[in-house]
């Protein structure tokens, strides 16, 4: 009986400690999780592991994406969630997104999953603090302004080889294969000091490899034989083979003193000391992130200017300007560059309307706030940084070519092609000068318009990618600029330009 009594207490003691001092505090911890489920962003995670997935990605094949960003930003706003590789994330659009997505230091880069599995996981964009810092500046080294005047020469003469081995004397060129091949030649000699003729076949092998593999960035990482994602991986895995050969071949020129740390990018990080493996993971980075993405500024500048007679006029005169003051098969030079201002204005308008980079990837490394919702650690963050490059109410008529639109300054965070922050592309001054020779010599030697068949749409992988690789029909540039149609009124040629990219302009 006594026994029943105390056990009766202590039942009653331990009731009475769970309703005054556990419970207040259970009920603490699950309104503080309401009010952080309260902040999260609007949206949905869809279902599990698959989430968007499958949706954003058949957008992106079929060029849709920039439509379906645009309906899922006009549901939800600036920020939202949903879920992307099965991990949860949050979308940021529009300018102040941007400026959050560059300016914050609890976001740092990531890649996919699947593109870390063929590049390696010490490539630049996932290394944060001191080791970001340490490998970028290795890079740097290589691509700022002084280095990068340094190699107008040499881009000179790879791009006259490439031009007489590809483009004189045949009648149809697909450009996207032509500057795929050029921009990853230029890269080649100035930032890793391939030779044309010593190191021609590992050239060509990487080349190859590098065509597969930048097709499974965005790839669903099942790995078998036949899916996107393991073919891409087994071309990874042989590109890692050939680097890795090359890395031994730099090594042992390094060490009997033949060559010296100045000399490529490659011999600057064996000599700084760099892991083999770290070596490899960046300089595969260094390839898609260099190659691509200007062979696409390329092709996409060529198959607008084909599209607006009045702007193709202008580059013409201005490069054929710069043509005439020169001696016959002088190179072109830094300050002729400088020239070439209408030119570079028509590049930009064609990464404003095609982008090769349409979104970031970053990680929330801790709770981070943006316009009142919280973005949870370890939540994957997609800046489609580039939806305000089609906004109308920054860029009137986005759909238009209009290169003169950076002829005045852009409203801040709303051209960004090339990134913000620390993290902003550190080639773009390398891809503004091989963008400005590559030009120069196809405007002042060749006339070109789409084949016929081909009609300039394109789907992305997650780069651009023109149907046909953009076919296209040349002949030799005579001595005299080519007639400009009197006056065309804009609003036609745009009608044309319209409607040959009408279902495919999306510009994404
Ligand atoms: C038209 C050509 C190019 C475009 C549109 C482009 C665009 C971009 C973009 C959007 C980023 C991410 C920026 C960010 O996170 O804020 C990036 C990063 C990068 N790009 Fe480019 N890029 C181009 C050419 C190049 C070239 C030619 C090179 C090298 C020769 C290069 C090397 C890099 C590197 C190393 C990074 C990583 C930077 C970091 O994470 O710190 N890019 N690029």
């Amino acid at each position: 009986m006594e026994m029943e009594a105390s056990v009766l207490a202590a039942l009653a003691a331990v009731i009475l400690a769970f309703i005054f001092l556990v419970l207040p505090h259970l009920r603490k911890q699950s309104s503080s999780q309401d009010d952080r489920r309260r902040q999260l962003p609007p949206g949905s995670l869809g279902l599990p592991v698959v989430g968007q997935t499958v949706g954003l990605l058949r957008a992106l094949r079929a060029n849709t994406a920039e439509a379906w960003l645009r309906r899922w930003a006009s549901e939800y706003g600036p920020i939202s969630k949903l879920s992307l590789f099965g991990l949860p994330t949050a979308l940021l659009v529009g300018p102040a997104a941007n400026k959050f997505l560059f300016a914050s230091t609890a976001l740092t880069a990531k890649t996919t999953t699947s593109f870390n599995s063929m590049v390696g996981r010490r490539n630049i964009r996932e290394l944060a603090g001191d080791d970001h810092r340490r490998v970028r500046a290795m890079m740097v080294q290589f691509l700022k302004l002084d280095s990068v005047r340094s190699y107008v020469a040499s881009m000179d003469d790879d791009v006259r080889h490439h031009i007489r081995a590809h483009w004189d004397g045949r009648a149809t060129v697909a450009v996207m294969p032509s500057m795929k091949s050029l921009t990853f030649d230029i890269m080649c000699t100035v930032i890793f000091g391939f030779g044309r003729a010593e190191h021609a076949a590992v050239r060509r092998e990487l080349s190859a490899e590098f065509q597969q593999l930048v097709r499974g960035i965005w790839a669903i990482p099942v790995n078998l034989p036949f899916t996107s994602f393991g073919k891409c991986l087994a071309a990874s895995r042989r590109g890692r083979r050939t680097v890795a050969a090359v890395i031994d071949e730099k090594r042992a020129k390094l060490e009997s003193g033949h060559s010296s740390p100045s000399d490529d990018l490659m011999t600057h990080m064996l000599a700084e000391g760099l892991a083999d493996e770290e070596i490899i993971d960046n300089v595969m980075f260094m390839m898609v992130a260099a190659h691509d993405t200007t062979a696409t500024l390329l092709t996409f500048l060529l198959r607008h200017l084909d599209g607006n007679r009045d702007a193709y006029g202008r580059v013409v005169a201005e490069q054929q300007e710069v043509a005439r003051s020169k001696a016959p098969e002088e190179a072109l030079s830094w300050d002729d560059l400088g020239k070439m201002k209408y030119t570079w204005s028509a590049a930009m308008e064609t990464l404003r309307l095609v982008p090769p980079v349409f979104s970031v990837l970053k990680r929330a490394v801790e709770d981070v706030e943006f316009d009142g919702h919280l973005i949870p650690k370890g939540w994957q963050v997609l800046g489609a940084m580039n939806m305000t490059q089609w906004d109308p109410a920054i860029f009137p008529e986005p759909s238009r070519f209009e290169p003169a639109r950076f002829e005045s300054p852009i409203a801040p965070y709303s051209f960004v092609a090339f990134g913000g922050g620390a993290t902003v592309c550190p080639g773009n001054e390398f891809a503004r000068v091989e963008a400005l020779v590559a030009m120069h010599y196809i405007v002042t030697g060749f006339k070109w318009k789409l084949a016929d068949g081909c009609d300039g749409s394109f789907s992305r992988y997650p780069l651009p990618s023109p149907a046909q690789g953009l076919l296209i029909d040349i002949e030799p540039m005579d001595t005299q600029p080519p007639q400009v149609e009197q006056a065309p009124p804009n609003d036609l040629q745009e009608s044309r330009s319209r409607s040959e990219w009408c279902t495919h302009h999306s510009a994404l």
